[in-house]
């Protein structure tokens, strides 16, 4: 049996479904203690029960709860030296014309605001003690033109507030990165899936492995660049999307891409 090497506390926000519950898995695989944080406390308590770790509860566009939420996890579980932000909210893709202004208000407060407010809030403290390391889901919709015109935006906008963190926090110890996954089939993905085929269409035939990600796959991404093995990067977006960004394009040329094995 192999050893595991304790990594210290990390605070998945996001962490009760989907990319998030992934992480959490892999994070305690790898050594970490698992602090699982979401809107949906049932949720993550499932979630902390199957790692081990402690469970939360906060809406992340409450900035005073994120603060109450930090102190919380000092005095109950210790000081964190990792954070992974999978909270995120969707939107249909629908015209711009026809956008609801609740979408933009929704999107925008969720995505960026409450990933603006979890980087400020547990950065600043990782800052004070010296080291630490953030990992913030983006998307290729931040990267790419796609119908979801604020989505899109308020991932990208994630992309660039990675950057200028890094920039600003790497004399006090603590990197900041993004991972992009493209379509990854987590639950509510795959009911949507079933549901509608307007949403992804043909989507696995511009993948260049010819599928969709699975979580654990974005986990590992997420868990490799939060941990040691990764000190020395900080400010860079790694995408995990079956080669969905260099494949996409590729129907416009008609190209084939023909299955070599049998
Ligand atoms: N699944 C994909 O195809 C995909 C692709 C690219 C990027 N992403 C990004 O990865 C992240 C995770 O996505 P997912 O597919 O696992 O989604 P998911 O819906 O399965 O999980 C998101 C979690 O965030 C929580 N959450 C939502 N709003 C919250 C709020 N206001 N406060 C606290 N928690 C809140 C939800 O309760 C849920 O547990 C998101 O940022 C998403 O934009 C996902």
């Amino acid at each position: 049996m192999g050893l595991r090497t304790e990594l210290g506390i990390g605070v998945i926000v996001g962490g009760g479904n989907g990319i998030g519950a992934a992480c959490c898995r892999v994070m305690h695989r790898q050594g970490w203690r698992v602090v699982v944080v979401d809107r949906d406390l049932p949720a993550a308590m499932a979630v902390a029960d199957e790692v081990g770790g402690h469970a939360f509860e906060v809406d992340v566009r409450d900035e005073t709860a994120i603060t109450r939420l930090a102190e919380r996890i000092e005095q109950d579980v210790g000081r964190p030296e990792g954070l992974v932000v999978s909270s995120g909210t969707f939107q249909d893709n629908i015209p711009i014309g026809e956008t609801p202004a609740e979408t933009l208000d929704r999107v925008l407060d969720v995505n960026f605001r409450g990933t603006h407010h979890l980087n400020r809030i547990f950065g600043l403290r990782m800052a004070a003690l010296g080291r630490g390391s953030i990992v913030n889901l983006s998307s290729v919709t931040g990267q790419v033109s796609t119908p979801l015109n604020i989505y899109g935006p308020s991932k990208a906008a994630i992309i660039n507030l990675t950057k200028s963190l890094a920039g600003e926090w790497g004399r006090s110890g603590v990197r900041v990165n993004s991972v992009s996954p493209g379509i990854t089939l987590v639950p509510r993905v795959v009911e949507r899936r079933r549901r509608s085929t307007r949403y992804t269409s043909d989507i696995d035939a511009h993948m260049a492995l010819g599928r969709c990600v699975e979580p654990p796959e974005v986990a590992e991404a997420v868990e490799f660049l939060l941990s040691p093995r990764a000190s020395a990067i900080t400010g860079t977006d790694l995408v995990v999307d079956c080669g969905w960004m260099v494949a996409s394009l590729w129907h416009s040329y008609g190209g084939v891409r023909p299955q070599l094995t049998s």
